[in-house]
């Protein structure tokens, strides 16, 4: 694939890999192994002194056109696919991390990252401290001697506050600390972190990769290096490997992430723009509404605002849970970055593992609604957010 081809044409060729039949859309390779000629050929590919593959475990060939491609559109040079968005999570820390180490991370995060962070990595004796991300000079004044990483997410869910990518990498390359960056709210069609200086960055194909609600699977990326050194020899014996079906629908979904994206963003900023006038909403939170506090930043590190939006509906939970009871086309779920446009309440579904306490700092309160928004056309979702709010 030549560097210099535009972002369709890597979504559409990237990693392709035909078989002798020439088949034209990617081969699936269901299969755990792979059969050699002779005991000599099996000893010298798992020697690594010939190509081959050896295990699904490991790698897979439809798996790999997965990650080429995905490189290709996150512009690292190196891509791992994991069965989820939480085990890139949890991959990408642990693979890095030994007792005795620190890490701090933002402490706007998704329940289960926080939840990994929190209560699973101080189990291993890994020193932690939340911050306040969106405070640039937060992240420096509370390095260690001992701090190997920094972790965010940015748009942060579900409230989309942003961490200044540029100026944390900054900071983090003059302390030689790792930066891990959960890219997954803006996709990697919208912000591209590694190009900020991030190191490693970690997604839910789950969300906007698939888009359509089939499957799970996830990805850490990062340098050659990282991904040959220590993310391989790592996830080689741990097994967190993604199914070559799923990566084979998620490779698929790449085909159409930047039209879709690019298309439920647009839907996004019209209905962010419809709400923030409404007399019963409290507050919108969206990246690119022009009140929003971290409006220059969004408008400098990611190129739309992104498919996904949250507010506080005037009121109570009764209100909430009356107001999402009440829409036609949204379907109550918790997933996000599907074509099919989904109202989540975060304080009983996706944030529920949170302490009520830590929720309401974080300003996840019982009237906070969330939206992600699909493909339909946006004068029906809007219709449907007014008849229900009336
Ligand atoms: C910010 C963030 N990180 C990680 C995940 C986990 O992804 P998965 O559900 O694929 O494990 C999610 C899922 O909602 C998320 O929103």
């Amino acid at each position: 694939m030549k560097k210099n081809y535009g972002v369709n044409t890597k979504l559409i060729r990237g990693g392709l890999n035909r078989t002798p039949f020439r088949e034209t859309s990617e081969p699936l390779f269901l299969t755990s192994g792979f059969v050699y000629d002779s005991a000599e050929q099996a000893e010298k590919i798992f020697k690594g002194v010939k190509k081959g593959f050896q295990y699904s475990r490991y790698s897979n060939p439809t798996v790999e056109i997965f990650e080429k491609r995905l490189a290709l559109l996150d512009g690292s040079e190196a891509c791992f696919a994991t069965a989820s968005g939480m085990s890139a999570v949890f991959f990408s820390l642990m693979s890095q991390l030994k007792s005795g180490d620190h890490i701090i991370s933002s402490s706007a995060l998704f329940g289960s990252c926080k939840e990994i962070i929190k209560n699973i990595l101080p189990r291993y004796g890994i020193e932690i401290t939340f911050i306040d991300g969106k405070q640039t000079e937060e992240w420096k004044k509370n390095i260690k001697k001992n701090t190997k990483i920094f972790f965010f997410e940015t748009p942060s869910n579900p409230l989309l506050e942003l961490i200044d990518i540029k100026k944390v990498c900054q900071i983090a390359k003059k302390n030689k600390i790792t930066t891990v960056v959960d890219n997954i709210f803006a996709s990697p069609v919208l912000q591209q972190p590694v190009k900020l200086g991030a190191d490693i960055i970690v997604y839910s194909g789950t969300k906007h990769i698939d888009g359509q609600g089939r499957v799970l699977g996830g990805a850490i990326l990062g340098s050659n290096k990282f991904k040959e050194n220590i993310l391989k020899p790592y996830l080689k014996h741990t097994g967190p490997s993604i199914s070559p079906f799923n990566a084979w629908v998620l490779l698929k979904g790449l085909e159409t992430i930047k039209i879709r994206v690019e298309t439920q963003s647009k839907n996004t900023l019209i209905l962010a723009n419809f709400l923030n006038k409404h007399k019963k909403i409290e507050k919108v939170f969206y990246p690119y509404l022009k009140n929003f506090s971290q409006y220059k930043l969004a408008k400098s590190q990611q190129r739309a605002g992104g498919t996904v939006l949250s507010f506080k509906i005037k009121g109570n939970k009764k209100d909430a849970f009356k107001f999402i009871n009440k829409l036609e086309i949204f379907d109550i779920s918790n997933n996000l970055g599907d074509t099919k446009s989904i109202v989540t309440h975060p304080t009983t579904t996706t944030h529920r593992i949170l302490k009520e306490q830590e929720r309401l700092s974080l300003g996840i309160t019982d009237n906070l609604i969330r939206l992600s928004i699909g493909l339909e056309d946006v004068e029906d979702l809007k219709n449907d957010l007014i008849q229900a709010l009336k």
